[in-house]
């Protein structure tokens, strides 16, 4: 079983102000696929606090995929593709560009997140957007073909081309 840390990123919902609706989203998704849930943190728009929260969790083989929610817009507090792209030590750019081309059939402001993702150690790390709409639309179109992916990072599939 896929195990799946999610971290969102959020002032208001660190602080207590606002309830954090998206993680839930993405916790029933990842579920319905068959991965375990083994952490969920809520932490502020903080790029070292977020950069500190992935690599502890890929360095410690605590999670093969972290799946992150908010801080991909333009406001300056925005900084969760900064903080996962500083600990990327490779990136992983058709995901964020397919959750964004198929996202544009629902909004064309789908072209405003700034969503990264990249690979540290074995585990995969994927930003979405803030609202639990964006993370439904994107989640449920990408989880599918993470499956073959994190087997590949795993070492649990072959190479496609070497088929
Ligand atoms: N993607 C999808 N699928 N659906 C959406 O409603 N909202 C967009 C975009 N991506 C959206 C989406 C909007 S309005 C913004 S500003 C950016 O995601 C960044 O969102 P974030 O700052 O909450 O991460």
């Amino acid at each position: 079983m896929k195990r799946v840390a999610i971290i969102t990123a959020s002032d208001s919902g660190y602080s207590g102000a606002r309830e954090d609706k998206s993680a839930p989203v993405i916790e029933e998704i990842v579920q319905k696929q068959g991965y375990e849930v083994v952490k969920k943190l809520l932490l502020p728009d903080d790029r070292e606090m977020l950069a500190a929260a992935m690599r502890e969790i890929a360095d410690s083989g605590g999670a093969d995929l972290i799946l992150t929610t908010g801080g991909t817009g333009f406001s300056p507090r925005d900084v969760m593709p900064e903080a996962t792209l500083s600990v990327a030590e490779r990136t992983v750019p058709g995901i964020p560009e397919a959750m964004r081309a198929y996202s544009m059939q629902f909004t064309k402001r789908a072209m405003l997140s700034r969503a990264a993702a990249g690979i540290r150690k074995k585990t995969l790390i994927i930003n979405m957007p803030g609202s639990p709409k964006a993370v439904r639309e994107c989640l449920e179109y990408i989880i599918s073909e993470l499956d073959h992916g994190l087997e590949i990072l795993l070492g649990e599939a072959g190479n496609c081309a070497r088929k």
